[in-house]
């Protein structure tokens, strides 16, 4: 099986994407490292643990970085909860973080599956950003990089033209998605195109084992914060992210260039794709241009046990 690292700001996206990891047969997930980002990283490390008790794994939880590479952002707690967790007031998993650091860690086991490794980030890319300072040769050693982020076309979630996992940190992005030479794309756009249905999702939650009713408890603010503003789509980013991670094959890519805006009045954050291929830059960016919806749903319906 794959070998998979995943650096996450568990959120409720983020925890389904982690249940269709830690389902699915072809891929071994070696660690996670946690970001700040949806909510402060105390958060993130303690839902990432809650969860892997949840679900029965032993993956390593690494701690990484609190804030964003250079100035402050604003979280998404007004989405998923105070505590990023829909703050339902569950224990604490009995399990404690590992001691390394995030960074580090993505260091040390890009070298134990150097040339196997596929890397997924579901949240800010600063620990990423962080380890490629302390050494740029990482991108030789990683096969895939995955990155759940970015509005391609100016239609993002947080100020106009950005998406949250860009905006909050885009020195960060900037760092990571200029030291690739490719890596795939899956934009808030993509999932505005990708959006489950509400009450087939609900019926799952219903009908899914523990890691279902969890899930169902953990995602109920969101899920009615959602519904007052898209009806009935239940819109899933970092699950569509780990769709394209754990099954490729069904989803289709837009190779173009890709840079992000770091500084810009109101486009801080935005990533700009050379649509046009006008700058000659190369094709960094395979960008999500469709999935198979099926193929999607059936992924996230596994995941819950239904
Ligand atoms: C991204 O932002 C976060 O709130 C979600 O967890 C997802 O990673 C979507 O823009
Ligand atoms: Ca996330």
């Amino acid at each position: 099986s794959r070998p998979l690292l995943i650096d996450t700001d568990p959120g409720i996206d983020d925890a389904l994407a982690l249940l269709m990891a830690f389902g699915h047969p072809d891929v071994e997930v070696v660690g996670l490292c946690i970001a700040a980002g949806n909510v402060g990283l105390s958060n993130t490390v303690a839902n990432a643990l809650k969860l892997c008790e949840v679900a029965g794994v032993d993956v390593p939880v690494f701690p990484g970085c609190a804030t964003p590479l250079v100035h402050a952002a604003a979280d998404a707690s007004y989405v998923h909860g105070r505590d990023g967790f829909g703050d339902t007031g569950f224990l604490p998993a009995k399990r404690a973080p590992e001691s390394e650091h995030a960074a580090l860690a993505m260091l040390r086991l890009s070298h134990r599956h150097a040339g196997e490794l596929t890397l997924v980030t579901l949240g800010p890319m600063t620990n990423l950003a962080l380890a490629l300072r302390l050494d740029p040769t990482l991108p030789s050693r990683i096969k895939r990089l995955v990155v759940m982020g970015g509005a391609v076309t100016g239609q993002g979630n947080t100020l106009v033209p950005t998406e949250f996992n860009i905006g909050f940190d885009p020195e960060a992005a900037h760092v990571a998605l200029s030291a690739f030479e490719r890596y795939e794309l899956v934009d808030w756009e993509a999932v505005l195109r990708h959006g489950l249905d509400r009450s087939e999702f609900e019926q799952w939650l219903q009908a899914g084992d523990h890691r279902a009713a969890f899930y169902a408890a953990i995602s109920r603010q969101t899920r009615d914060w959602s519904a007052d503003r898209r009806g009935e789509r239940w819109l899933c980013a970092d699950a569509l992210a780990m769709a394209l991670v754990l099954e490729p094959s069904h989803g289709e890519l837009d190779w173009r260039p890709l840079q992000v805006e770091t500084a810009g009045h109101a486009t801080r954050g935005a990533t700009v794709v050379d649509w046009q291929r006008r700058s000659g830059r190369p094709d960094s960016a395979g960008i999500l241009a469709r999935y198979d919806q099926q193929r999607f749903e059936a992924l996230a319906r596994s995941a819950l046990g239904a």
